[in-house]
C-alpha cells in the first residue's frame, strides 16, 4: 500500500464516448477508489460543446485525404467550461505522436490534484488543439488505437493504484514492476503442486531472509532477460551491478586470452 494522506485526484476526460469510460471506472480498484473519494473522473462529452443542430464535432481534413478530424472549436469550448470551474490542471492530448507514458510519468501525474486528458478519434484532432490548447501529447505505445479512450483508461488505472490508500494492504504498488526500476518477481499461490508443477521450495521454507534474497534475484534475472534496457537506470547496489556486469560478459573459451608462449 502506498502510504500518505488520502486526497482526491480529479481527472477530467474529454471524449466522444463517455459511456465507454464510465463502464471501465465502475469495477474493481477504480470503483473502490471512486467510492472512497480518492479518484474523481469527470467525463465531458465533446459533443455537448458543438454549436450546430446536428451536434457535429468532426469535419473533412484540409488538403484532402481519408477520414475525419475532430474540430478545434468544440474541444476549446469544453476546456473553457472547465477553466470557468475548478480548472483543467495539466492538459494532455492522447496521441500516438506523444511522449511515451511510463511508470515515472504515472508517479508524477499521481501527485497532482487534477489534470485533463483529451481523447481523439477518427483520423485525429485538429493540430491547433495540440499546439494552442494542450501542455503535452501522451502516447501509451507504438501502435495506433481507434480512439483515445483505451489510453485514458490505461493512464487512469496506472495512476489510481499509486494514490495513497487506493490499494488494500493485500495489494502493494511499492513492489510492482518498474517501481524500483526492475520488473516484479514471480508470484505463486496454492496449490503447491499442480500436475507436477511445483512452487519453488524457498517460498515455503518460512525463512523470510531467503525469500527476499530469492525474490530480488528473480527481479534481476527477469529484467536482464526481458528488459535489459531498464538496468542502467534501476536502483541497484554495487554488488548487484557487479553481478550483472559479470553475467553480461561473453563466456571465454579455455585458453582464450592466455599469453602465447614464444
Ligand atoms: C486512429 S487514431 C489517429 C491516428 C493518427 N492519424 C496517427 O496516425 O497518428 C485516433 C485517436 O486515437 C488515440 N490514439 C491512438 N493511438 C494512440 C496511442 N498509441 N496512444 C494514445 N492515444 C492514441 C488518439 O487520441 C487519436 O487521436
Amino acid at each position: 500500500m502506498i502510504k500518505g494522506t488520502p486526497r482526491t485526484l480529479t481527472v477530467n476526460i474529454l471524449t466522444l464516448f463517455p459511456d465507454l469510460l464510465e463502464a471501465s471506472f465502475s469495477h474493481s480498484i477504480l470503483k473502490r477508489a471512486r467510492e472512497k473519494g480518492l479518484f474523481h473522473p469527470k467525463l465531458i462529452n465533446i459533443r455537448d460543446f458543438s454549436r450546430d443542430k446536428h451536434r457535429t464535432v468532426d469535419d473533412k481534413p484540409y488538403g484532402g485525404g481519408s477520414g475525419m478530424v475532430i474540430k478545434v472549436d468544440p474541444v476549446a469550448r469544453a476546456l473553457y467550461s472547465l477553466r470557468r470551474g475548478k480548472g483543467t490542471g495539466l492538459v494532455l492530448l492522447l496521441a500516438p505522436t506523444g511522449r511515451r507514458f511510463d511508470q515515472k510519468m504515472a508517479q508524477q501525474l499521481s501527485r497532482l490534484e487534477r489534470f485533463t486528458l483529451i481523447c481523439g478519434h477518427y483520423e485525429g484532432v485538429d493540430q491547433r488543439v495540440s499546439e494552442k490548447l494542450c501542455d503535452h501529447e501522451v502516447s501509451i505505445g507504438d501502435y495506433v488505437l481507434t480512439g483515445g479512450e483505451p489510453a485514458a483508461i490505461v493512464i487512469s488505472d496506472a495512476i489510481v493504484r499509486l494514490l495513497p490508500q487506493a490499494l488494500g494492504s493485500e495489494n502493494s504498488a511499492v513492489q510492482d514492476s518498474f517501481s524500483d526500476g526492475l520488473l516484479d518477481y514471480p508470484h505463486y499461490t496454492r496449490p503447491f503442486r499442480y500436475r507436477g508443477w511445483k512452487v519453488p521450495d524457498v517460498l515455503i521454507s518460512g525463512a523470510h531472509k531467503k525469500v527476499s534474497v530469492w525474490r530480488r534475484e528473480q527481479q534481476l534475472k527477469r529484467t536482464m532477460q526481458h528488459r535489459p534496457d531498464l538496468l542502467e537506470r534501476a536502483h541497484l547496489d554495487p554488488e548487484e551491478r557487479k553481478k550483472i556486469a559479470e553475467s553480461a560478459r561473453p563466456e571465454r573459451k579455455p585458453g582464450h586470452n592466455r599469453r602465447r608462449k614464444e
